[in-house]
Formats: structure tokens, C-alpha cells, sequence
């Protein structure tokens, strides 16, 4: 990311005189409200207006007779609105270690050079979905001009794509030209073009669509697509600034709809760590749409978690619940970076003399989009079913990579997401994903790798009973050989990718890590100094049996709990080939669904005031959108093919 210190004012006066469509100073705020405006309490409290939140917000309150209350610690946004709603500014006007940032860090990692890495979330309205890089369905799929398309060697196909979400998801308005080597090289490496990578077939070479409006070039994200559209409704309030400190608890009444005795009776909040908490009633459900970070540290801050940390962190115990925390997954990169004569996006950016032209909404459209998603066949070759086995005949010696005293249940759930990694590692999935990246530092590319569906879990636990406090976060990044191989394998590979024709002919040397690297130790050595966070932390409140450290069940709701679930990236029980905001999406819309029915005797209230536009009635038929279940067995880890049934169910 690179900083640009100034732009912003300097954009405001281009779009001034260029009559850029964009218009910062639309009025927005319909919906958002002060303190003072709050009821005493209402049907649903959400916590947490991120990418998640703000899906279940605006679905929830189409029905007429639900009031509903998101809590978001963040800032509306509107004051960086260009920050966030240009595509391109992720780069050039990024929004990371700004108070938009949660600033989040982990612990030292052993098997990352001791490293303490940064983990950005979105702080914000809109939360990560405002702040990330746009990758990319509750949405409206628009297909790329036929310059883009052929520029870049896009490939689509139309029946696996919504196109009445409220969600836009599309292609730049402009394409570096190097792009387009990215699929005739994969290819050329025996990476096939996959002509459609939303149909659950995450594998191949693709140019990815991104959450981009084409009608203005602006970033979609869940405020722009399920906010800011609605009409006033007087059954839907959002109030940033606060953050939600704990969760209040009653004994449960017959009236409750989950599966536990404890029920939530109202959410405490609070500006900052000084002023007097406030409390708002809850008369249905709390939902924790915090993330991945947000809402376990909720649910420990409240006394749901394990016993250990909260007695430790002088928490009273509410509900010894193991899982909450644990079984941490992330997807984690690192780039290899080659000098280029060609022109990147930052070159055009910068050196350009017609400013007409780099500031121009199509061009700051422009997003990082080639990717390939390579299988492990071809990554190791022959040496394949050895590496599988390695990886099976260690499945009952790896839980001792959690950490001592860990609980037997959480151990449980270790190994079954263990063995349906394993099972997926004879598949046609991804495992390891390369990325083009067109806007690094000056006259170069990178090509970044990425693992997808890591051996090694971590977890995340609360140190203090202040809320305010981070807690601390410990991935246990590389802990298994497995990460160590793949990653170092990956990163041969992507230098493969760039001595290869075509991307090959334009780029002139390996920066880094550059030709001191070969051997096996060097690369290990190199990864561990180099990875990163590809910012997709997972699994902290896991959908799983509870007998495998579970926190949420089929329905969402929190084990022991009467009327508490989550619903946000924290519930995926394992991690797959994609980035995470799609997912993310599919699955609020799917527990809106589920709780809307949950409440209206199994099917969606007609007592609506309107749908949120665009509804998303007209989505492709998927196996699950024809019936009437109020369940999301789907998702359940039971499945070995998690990563084609969360993809096919979007
Ligand atoms: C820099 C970056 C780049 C990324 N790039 C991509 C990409 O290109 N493509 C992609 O698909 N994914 C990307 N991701 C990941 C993706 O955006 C996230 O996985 C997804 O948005 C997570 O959604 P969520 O609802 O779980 O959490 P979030 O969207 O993070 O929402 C959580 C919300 O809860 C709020 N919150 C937390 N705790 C509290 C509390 N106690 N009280 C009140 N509010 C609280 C937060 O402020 C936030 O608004 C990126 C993420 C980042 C950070
Ligand atoms: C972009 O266009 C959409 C309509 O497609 C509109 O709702 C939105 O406000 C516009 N965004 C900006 C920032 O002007
Ligand atoms: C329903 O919509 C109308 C018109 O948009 C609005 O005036 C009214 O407040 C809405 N009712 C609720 C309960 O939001
Ligand atoms: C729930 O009921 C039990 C038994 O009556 C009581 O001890 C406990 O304090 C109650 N808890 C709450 C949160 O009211
Ligand atoms: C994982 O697989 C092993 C070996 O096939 C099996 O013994 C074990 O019961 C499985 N564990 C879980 C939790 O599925
Ligand atoms: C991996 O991809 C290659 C190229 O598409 C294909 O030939 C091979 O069968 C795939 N491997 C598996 C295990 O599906
Ligand atoms: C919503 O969908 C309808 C029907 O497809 C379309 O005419 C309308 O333009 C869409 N509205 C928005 C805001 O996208």
C-alpha cells in the first residue's frame, strides 16, 4: 500500500473540474443516529455495522414490525469517503494505520522470524468490506467493457452470477495492459483458464471480478449496497462510535428461540473507556457481527468463553464455553517482486503528465484482479503423494502444535478440520493462490502467493476485563511442516510465473528475494522473514459440533445461549480458496433468511415495508434456495466438500 499524502484535496478540485459523477458530500445518513434518538430497546441488537452487520440490518428491518439497532465502534466513513469509495485509493489513499484501522497485531511469531505482524481491520461503517482490496455475491454482476475484457483475457459466464443484488460486482473501467499476460502465461505453466470461478470451482487462472458500481467506478461494499439505498425506516437505527463492551443475561423464557438458558437481556456500550456505559434492552436476539477479532472478544468480555482466559482476565464466568477463540486461521502471503520497463498502475499513476488521465474515475478504478488458484498436483508434481502422506501420517501428532492443556474438545475440532484439509489436498481445489499485483513501488511487479487452507491454528484470548483492550492474537503462523512446504513450493512457483513468456518478456530482474535465494533452506528462511497477513482471519467462533469446540451451531446461535448467535467470518469452521468477502456476504443473507423465517412461522414476512434493493430474489437457482430450511447444515465442517458447498450456496 502505498501512501499519497495530498491526493485528497488535489482529487477533490480534479472532480471539481472534470464533472466527476462521484459526489462526496451525498447526504447518507438517513438511518444513522445519535444516542439520544435510541429507544429503550429493541427486537434485535447487532454488533458491529461491518460487512456482515450491516447485511443483517438492512434485511431484518424490511420487516415492518422488527425494530432493530446496529452498535459499530467505528465512524461513519463520510469524512474519507473518497478513501473508501474509489477503488483504486485502496492503494493510493489507503485507510490502513488510520483511526479506520483497528491496528491490530499479533503476537511474535516463532516460525515467522519472531515477528510481530500487523492485522488490519476495517473501523468503519461498512467495516472490512470498506477498507480491503475489492476481490471479489448477493449482487449485481456487470460484465467488463469488450476493450477490458479482451485487454485483460477476462473470461465469465453470466448463469453463475446474480443480477438483482444489492451488491454491484464488475471489472475496472481501465486495465494496465500487463495484465493481460497473466492468463496466457498460467497457462503456459499448466494452469488452465477457468472460464468461470463462481460456480464453486476454485481452481484455475481467472481475472476476478471486484466489488466495483460501473456506473460511477465506486466501491460496492455493504453500506453503499445495503445502507445508504434505504428509505428512512423508522425501524432501523445505527449508531457509530460505540463500542459494544458486553452482553447482559437473564434466565431464559419459554418465548426464546435458542439453545441454552442463559439469554442476553441488553447490550452494554460505551464512547470510550472513560465515559459510563450505557445499556439498550434486547427483546429477541443479540447477533455479534464483530469479525473475526470482534466477536469472540464480545463473547469473553461478557463471561462466554473459556474458563481459563476469563478467570485469568478477571472476567466473572458466565458459560464455560472451550471453543470461543480458538481454531484462529488466516490466509498468509508474500511477494516476490521483479523490476519492469512496462507500465504498472503506480507509474501511471504517478508519472503520468495528463493528470486528466491518472485521475480519471475510470482509471482510479483500476484494482488488482489476476489470480490463479494452483492445485497441489501441479504445484509438487510427482512428489505429491508423498507430501500427502507426510501430512496424514502426522494428523495424530499435530494437535500438540495448539499448545499445552488445550482442551480435549477444541483438539477434536483441530483434527476434523485436519482431515477434511487432508481430504481436500486430492482435489482439484486451489491450495496455494497467486496474485498480480500492479501497484507496488514504482517500476515493478509483484507476484504474490497465498496458502490457502493452512495445517496451523491459532487462537485469540482476552488478557483483561477492559474491553478496550486488544486482545492478544497468536495465528501460530508455519507451526506445521505442511505451511513450511506449500508456502515454499508457492513461492517457486511464482517465480516460475514470472520466467515465463509472456509476463516474462517484460519484466527484467528478481528483486526479491532475488538469485541468492535456490535452495529449500534459503526460500524457508526467506518466507519466514517475509510473510504477511492476507488479511482473512477466520474461525474464532467456529460452526461446529460442540463436541469439537464449536461455538455456533447449524442456526447460528451461540451454544448455552437462548438468544445470542454470530454471524461474520469468525463462523467459517475452516479456511478455503477465496478471499472472504463474498463468503461473508452469502452467509448474512442466508441468516437473515433463516432468522426472518425463524420468526414468521417458517416462511419470510409479507408485512414488509419494501425490500432492500435490489432484492435478491432473482439469484441463480442454488440446491439450497428452493427449500424452506431454516438451517445451514451446508456449512457444517461434516462436509469434506466445504469449499464447493460455501461457494455453491452463495
Ligand atoms: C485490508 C484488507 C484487505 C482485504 N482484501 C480483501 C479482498 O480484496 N477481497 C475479499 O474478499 N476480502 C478481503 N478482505 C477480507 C474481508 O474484507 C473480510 O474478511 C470481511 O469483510 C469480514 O467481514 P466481517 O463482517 O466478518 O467483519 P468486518 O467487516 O470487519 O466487520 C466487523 C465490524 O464490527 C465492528 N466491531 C468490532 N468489534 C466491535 C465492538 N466491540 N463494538 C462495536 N463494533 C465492533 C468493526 O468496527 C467492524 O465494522 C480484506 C480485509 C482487509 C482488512
Ligand atoms: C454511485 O452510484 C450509485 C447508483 O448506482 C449511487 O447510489 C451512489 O450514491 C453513487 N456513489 C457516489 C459516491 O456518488
Ligand atoms: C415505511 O416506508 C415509508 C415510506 O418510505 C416511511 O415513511 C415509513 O416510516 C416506513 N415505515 C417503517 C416502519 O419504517
Ligand atoms: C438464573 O437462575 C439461577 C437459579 O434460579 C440463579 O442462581 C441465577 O443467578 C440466575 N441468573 C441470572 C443471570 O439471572
Ligand atoms: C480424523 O481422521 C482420523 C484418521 O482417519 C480418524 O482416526 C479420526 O477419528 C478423525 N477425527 C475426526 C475428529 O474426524
Ligand atoms: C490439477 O490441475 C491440472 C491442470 O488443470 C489437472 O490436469 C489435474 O488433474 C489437477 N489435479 C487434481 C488432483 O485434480
Ligand atoms: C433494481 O432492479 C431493477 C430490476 O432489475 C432495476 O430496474 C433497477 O435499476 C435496480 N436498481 C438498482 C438501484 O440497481
Amino acid at each position: 500500500m502505498i501512501p499519497f499524502a495530498g491526493t485528497g484535496i488535489l482529487l477533490t478540485l480534479l472532480q471539481v473540474a472534470f464533472c466527476y459523477p462521484y459526489d462526496p458530500h451525498a447526504i447518507r445518513k438517513r438511518n444513522i443516529v445519535t444516542q439520544s434518538e435510541l429507544l429503550d430497546s429493541y427486537d434485535f441488537v447487532i454488533a458491529g455495522g461491518g460487512t456482515a452487520g450491516l447485511v443483517l440490518g438492512s434485511r431484518l428491518s424490511e420487516d415492518v414490525d422488527t425494530t432493530v439497532l446496529i452498535l459499530e465502534a467505528g465512524d461513519t466513513g463520510d469524512a474519507v469517503s473518497s478513501s473508501i469509495d474509489i477503488p483504486g485509493n485502496a492503494y493510493y489513499q489507503s485507510l490502513l494505520n488510520t483511526p479506520y484501522d483497528w491496528n491490530y497485531a499479533t503476537t511474535s511469531q516463532p516460525n515467522a522470524g519472531n515477528r510481530v505482524l500487523p492485522w488490519p481491520r476495517g473501523k468503519v461503517l461498512g467495516g472490512s468490506s470498506a477498507i480491503n482490496g475489492l476481490y471479489s455475491k448477493s449482487e449485481t454482476f456487470v460484465p467488463p467493457s469488450p476493450e477490458v475484457q479482451q485487454a485483460a483475457n477476462i473470461g465469465y459466464d453470466l448463469s453463475s452470477h446474480g443480477s438483482n443484488g444489492p451488491l454491484y460486482n464488475s471489472f475496472p473501467g481501465f486495465i494496465v495492459p500487463l495484465v493481460g499476460s497473466w492468463v496466457p502465461t498460467l497457462s503456459a505453466l499448466g494452469v488452465p483458464e477457468t472460464q468461470d470461478a463462481y460456480n464453486g470451482q476454485t481452481w484455475g487462472t481467472f481475472i476476478a471480478a471486484s466489488t466495483i458500481n460501473p456506473t460511477n467506478w465506486t466501491r460496492s461494499y455493504s453500506r453503499s449496497a445495503y445502507l445508504d439505498p434505504l428509505p428512512p425506516r423508522s425501524n432501523l437505527h445505527v449508531l457509530p462510535n460505540v463500542m459494544v463492551t458486553r452482553l447482559l443475561f437473564r434466565n431464559s423464557s419459554a418465548s426464546d428461540s435458542g439453545i441454552g438458558n442463559l439469554a442476553a437481556s441488553a447490550v452494554e456500550y460505551a464512547s470510550s473507556p472513560t465515559v459510563t456505559r450505557s445499556t439498550v434492552g434486547v427483546s429477541r436476539e443479540v447477533i455479534l457481527a464483530g469479525g473475526a477479532i470482534g466477536s469472540p472478544t464480545i463473547l469473553m468480555q461478557s463471561g462466554i468463553g473459556p474458563k481459563n482466559v476469563l478467570e485469568s482476565a478477571g472476567v466473572q464466568v458466565e458459560l464455560d464455553l472451550p471453543g470461543v477463540g480458538q481454531h484462529l486461521q488466516d490466509h498468509l502471503s508474500v511477494q516476490l517482486i521483479y523490476s519492469t520497463p512496462a507500465d504498472t498502475a503506480t507509474t501511471i499513476h504517478s508519472n503520468s503528465p495528463d493528470s486528466t488521465h491518472v485521475y480519471s474515475p475510470t482509471f482510479l478504478s483500476f484494482i488488482n484482479s489476476a489470480t490463479a488458484y494452483v492445485n497441489l498436483s501441479t504445484l509438487l508434481g510427482s512428489s505429491a503423494p508423498s507430501f500427502q502422506n507426510d501430512v496424514s501420517n502426522a494428523a495424530s501428532t499435530s494437535p500438540t502444535l495448539l499448545g499445552a492443556g488445550q482442551d480435549p474438545t477444541v483438539v477434536a475440532g483441530y483434527q476434523a478440520i485436519y482431515n477434511a484439509s487432508l481430504q481436500l489436498l486430492d482435489s482439484p481445489l486451489g491450495h496455494v493462490e497467486m496474485l498480480l499485483s500492479l501497484t507496488g513501488g514504482g517500476q515493478t511487479v509483484a507476484v504474490q502467493v497465498a496458502l490457502q487452507r493452512p495445517f496451523s491454528q491459532g487462537s485469540l484470548y482476552i488478557t483483561t476485563n477492559n474491553p478496550f483492550n486488544y486482545p492478544t492474537i497468536d495465528p501460530k503462523y508455519l507451526s506445521h511442516t505442511a505451511d513450511r512446504t506449500l508456502f515454499r513450493e508457492g513461492a517457486k512457483f511464482a517465480r516460475q510465473i514470472a520466467q515465463t513468456q509472456p509476463l516474462a518478456d517484460a519484466l527484467t530482474a528478481e528483486l526479491v528475494p532475488g538469485t541468492d535465494v535456490n535452495t529449500d533452506y534459503e526460500w524457508d528462511n526467506w518466507v519466514a522473514q517475509n510473510v504477511g497477513t492476507e488479511y482473512h482471519p477466520s474461525s474464532t467462533c467456529a460452526m461446529l459440533p460442540l463436541a469439537q469446540g464449536g461455538v455456533v451451531d447449524t442456526d447460528l446461535r451461540v451454544y448455552g445461549l437462548a438468544n445470542v448467535r454470530v454471524v461474520d467470518a469468525s463462523i467459517f469452521p475452516m479456511q478455503f480458496a477465496a478471499h472472504l468477502v463474498a463468503p461473508t456476504f452469502g452467509l448474512a443473507e442466508q441468516a437473515s433468511d433463516l432468522i426472518r423465517k425463524q420468526y414468521n412461522g417458517g416462511v419470510l414476512p409479507s408485512n414488509t415495508n419494501g425490500s432492500t434493493p435490489n432484492s435478491t430474489s432473482s439469484r441463480s437457482p442454488t440446491p439450497t434456495s428452493g427449500a424452506s430450511h431454516v438451517s445451514l447444515p451446508s456449512l457444517m465442517l461434516s462436509s469434506a466438500i466445504f469449499g464447493f458447498v460455501l461457494f455453491t450456496v452463495l
